[in-house]
């Protein structure tokens, strides 16, 4: 008899009515009497493994009943359609093997309380929920460079080791650089600039810092964030650009991750009028006033906590702007605003349902004698950033740019309430093991 081919469960379709082989860990099992259900996963889908015991010799029959969750195992059998499951197929199944047993696995099927999920995320990782808004997360970087190689974009990898703190000097975590103090990157927007005067229109994609103290759904401490930069552009086109970027990424995760959203139960439809454009541009003011009328006491010029922004973010039924927030508590790169002196030509994005912010952005002064002086306001260090003021000197032109942080999309886009399950191993405020 031929060798029986090894398949994974992502392909069960091209088999239905063969002998296949797959090598499986066992989820849950059910059943009674003469007949015992295997949940099986092998990380490109789920699947259910029927025993039977009239098909089956009496050994195997035994060995299927006691099996224990999240051992692995070879299993053979044929592949059926079944429409009564929700993944699309069974296994009958006629072999098993063991490969690795498992011994009183600590995430029982019973409900869990999250820190003890966290805790364990090295095996929650295999469970359904984290499948499914990490297969998504795969999903969006994908699209994500697709997206900027067909629009022109050239990546240009900023570095994580810096001595600059483009966004305030409060939350940042020091390296130790052979004696010298250094950073992890907040973000690589300083260098995605000096990538676009010499390249057009850049982008980086990679884990940034935060030393954020405060523990909210919205926050991590690693995040993975993607500056985009474009030269010769104003802040009305980056934010065309950033609009058509979120409506394919969108898009992209309606095409191909359709069973995943069902798995977290988001809502499809809802999630597909979202890549309706344009999404509505806000001002700061008008949104303050927003605020004001709906009770908060909040003065103009301050900058929206986590209840501001659930608010407006719960308001609005689609992706919208915030723009022209004030200069105060801006950073020190923003343009000026050609007739005001009190704000800044910036734009957030904020995703509605209460999800929040998930972009920030602005065009950039182009200014040296100006950005030269917002730094001397801001008490930063003039030498760490001459390079910066190079870019003003030397054939400086407008330019605007945008970094998204990838963890906030997926928590939209996957309709998660906490931040920590859109990154594998999530570090926050209390969080570094595993
Ligand atoms: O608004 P931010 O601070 O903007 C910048 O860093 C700019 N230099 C980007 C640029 O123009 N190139 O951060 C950008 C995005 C936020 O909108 C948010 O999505 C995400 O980064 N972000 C965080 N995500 C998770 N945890 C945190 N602590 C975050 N802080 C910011």
């Amino acid at each position: 008899m031929s060798e029986v081919k090894m398949i994974r469960i992502e392909d069960a379709a091209e088999y239905v009515g063969r002998v296949v082989k797959i090598g499986v860990w066992l989820r849950q099992k059910r059943g009674g009497g003469k007949i015992a259900f295997l949940q099986l996963r092998d990380g490109t889908g789920f699947m259910q493994g029927v025993v039977s015991a009239t098909d089956v010799d009496e050994a195997t029959f035994k060995l299927a009943e006691h099996l224990k969750q999240e051992t692995s195992l070879y299993v053979t059998g044929t592949i059926h359609a079944d429409s009564r499951s929700e993944f699309g197929y069974e296994m009958a199944v006629s072999e098993i093997e063991i490969v690795g047993e498992s011994e009183n696995y600590p995430i029982s099927p019973k409900e869990h309380g999250t820190d003890f999920l966290f805790d364990e995320r090295h095996l929650y990782l295999r469970h359904q929920k984290p499948y499914a808004t990490l297969k998504i997360r795969d999903e969006l970087i994908r699209a994500i460079y697709d997206f900027f190689h067909e629009d022109g974009f050239l990546k240009l990898d900023a570095p994580i080791i810096t001595d600059s703190a483009p966004e305030g000097t409060t939350e940042l975590f020091p390296v130790d650089y052979f004696g010298k103090e250094a950073y992890l990157s907040q973000t690589g927007q300083l260098y995605a600039e000096a990538g676009a005067m010499a390249f057009g229109k850049v982008y980086d994609f990679g884990p940034t810092f935060r030393a954020e103290k405060s523990s909210t759904r919205r926050h991590l401490t690693e995040f993975w964030m993607i500056d985009a930069e474009m030269a010769w552009m104003h802040q009305e086109q980056s934010l065309e650009v950033q609009e058509r970027f979120i409506a394919y990424l969108i898009q992209r995760v309606i095409d191909n991750c359709r069973v995943e959203l069902k798995m977290l139960g988001r809502d499809i439809e809802k999630l597909a009028s979202y890549t309706k454009l344009p999404y509505p541009r806000v001002s700061y003011d008008d949104a303050v006033k927003l605020l004001q009328d709906n009770g908060f006491k909040i003065d103009w010029g301050v900058d929206f906590g986590s209840p501001e922004e659930t608010f407006l973010a719960n308001h609005f039924t689609s992706p919208f702007f915030v723009v022209n927030f004030p200069k105060a508590v801006k950073a020190f790169y923003m343009k000026r605003h050609p007739t005001r002196d009190d704000v800044v030509i910036s734009a957030d994005l904020m995703a509605p349902e209460g999800y929040g912010e998930i972009i920030g952005g602005s065009e950039r002064d182009t200014d040296y004698d100006y950005l030269k002086q917002r730094l001397i306001d801001q008490h930063l260090d003039l030498n760490e950033y001459s390079w910066y003021l190079d870019l003003r000197k030397y054939g400086t032109v407008p330019h605007s740019g945008f970094g998204l942080g990838l963890e906030r999309l997926i928590r939209f886009v996957a309709g998660e309430d906490h931040i920590r399950e859109t990154i594998p191993f999530p570090r926050t405020l209390n969080r570094l093991h595993p």
